[in-house]
């Protein structure tokens, strides 16, 4: 199988990649990927390019690149590109519209010319944050109704259904999936787990926004490569499906374990100002996909979030680079009144 990956430089995709060219030696990759600053080479710097992994540096929103890429011939694509942080989607929601919205169009535009026959699977990768907020119980289902609440998420929905008409019109084969909250090695420091975990090593404050209490399911970032695996080789075509990893916990239960298995001390805690719109809840019922696909997730939160910190802790070099110039303007942005 040759399969094309967009925003292959990122956190998830560049985990993706590194998952699927080790489970099936004989297939290939092409990553596209615009490498904006959650772009990172670094991430792939340990493949080098080979008849099995190409990258080539391309705007998925750009119609002339995307076809003719398409035209040298894929089995698949896989689409992660995206912006991909709720903070910054709130400070200015542009980019998304660009890239999420307007990108996923373009791809889509280009995939539906190239493949008249329509001999190719259109995998999009969402998130459980179109389906908005929950109260204290109850969890999303994929019939649950689209609610979305950031320019983030609406963005995101924006783009699955769009990816959604496509298959209803054109007769695409295209498979959505919506994943919980992501974790794990290479995830930019922007994002609650890597920006706690960078912070404690480095003794900063961890900013905890509102009561902490915002609940999150979060998941291993190896399971979910492991789901999107599947739904590429075995899934239905049209559908949409949940992914999860069982495991909701409230921001600072999560700031607390961090702490704890750093030796640090609970007074690094700093409650700042909350998240314009920030959902109270998530929490995702996945038996759709373990039903149907045989998935399910296999790394508990205590195994990922150990393996997690041990990677940042021995990858130092990776996350100091990135947290200097532009993403301390960011910070200070986005913490220094708060
Ligand atoms: P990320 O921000 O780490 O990576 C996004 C990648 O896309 C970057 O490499 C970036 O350079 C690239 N990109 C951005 N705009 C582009 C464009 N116009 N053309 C080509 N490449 C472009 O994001 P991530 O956390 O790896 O998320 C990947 C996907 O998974 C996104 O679609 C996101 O919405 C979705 N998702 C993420 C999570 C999570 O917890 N991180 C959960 C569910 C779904
Ligand atoms: P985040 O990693 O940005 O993911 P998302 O908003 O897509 O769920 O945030 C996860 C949770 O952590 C969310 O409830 C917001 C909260 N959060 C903080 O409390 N402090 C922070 O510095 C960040 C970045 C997030």
């Amino acid at each position: 199988m040759k399969i094309l990956v967009t925003g292959g430089c990122g956190f998830i995709g560049s985990n993706f990649i590194r998952y699927f060219l080790d489970s099936y030696p004989n297939d290939l990759i092409i990553n596209v990927d615009k490498l904006t600053y959650a772009g990172n080479l670094e991430n792939l710097a340990d493949l080098s390019p080979s008849r099995r992994y190409h990258f080539i540096r391309a705007d998925i929103a750009e119609a002339p690149p995307m076809e003719a890429i398409l035209r040298e011939g894929v089995d698949a694509v896989v689409n992660f590109a995206a912006e991909s942080h709720v903070d910054r989607s709130i400070e200015d929601p542009s980019a998304f519209m660009k890239t999420n919205v307007f990108g996923t169009f373009v791809l889509l535009e280009a995939v539906r010319k190239v493949f008249p026959k329509r001999q190719i699977r259109f995998v999009h990768i969402s998130t459980d944050e179109v389906y908005g907020s929950l109260g204290e119980t109850g969890a999303f289902t994929e019939e649950t109704s689209l609610a979305p609440n950031s320019p983030y998420s609406a963005s995101k929905t924006a783009a699955d259904m769009m990816v959604r008409a496509y298959h209803q019109t054109y007769g695409l084969p295209t498979f959505i999936t919506r994943c919980s909250n992501n974790f794990g090695p290479y995830q930019f420091p922007e994002k609650l787990i890597p920006l706690l975990i960078s912070n404690a090593i480095e003794d900063k404050e961890l900013p905890i926004y509102g009561d902490g209490m915002h609940v999150r399911d979060w998941i291993y970032v190896e399971d979910h490569c492991r789901a999107l695996d599947t739904v590429l080789h075995h899934g239905k075509e049209g559908e949409v499906y949940n992914v999860g990893g069982r495991s909701e916990m409230p921001n600072l239960i999560v700031a607390k374990a961090i702490l704890e298995r750093l030796g640090k001390p609970h007074s690094l805690l700093r409650f700042v100002k909350d998240r314009l719109g920030h959902d109270r809840r998530y929490a995702m019922d996945f038996s759709k996909i373990e039903r149907e696909l045989g998935w399910r997730p296999s790394v508990s939160f205590e195994e990922g979030i150990s393996r997690t910190i041990e990677w940042y802790q021995a990858h130092q070099e990776w996350w100091r680079k990135i947290k200097t110039g532009e993403y301390l303007k960011y910070y200070e942005r986005m913490y220094g009144n708060r």
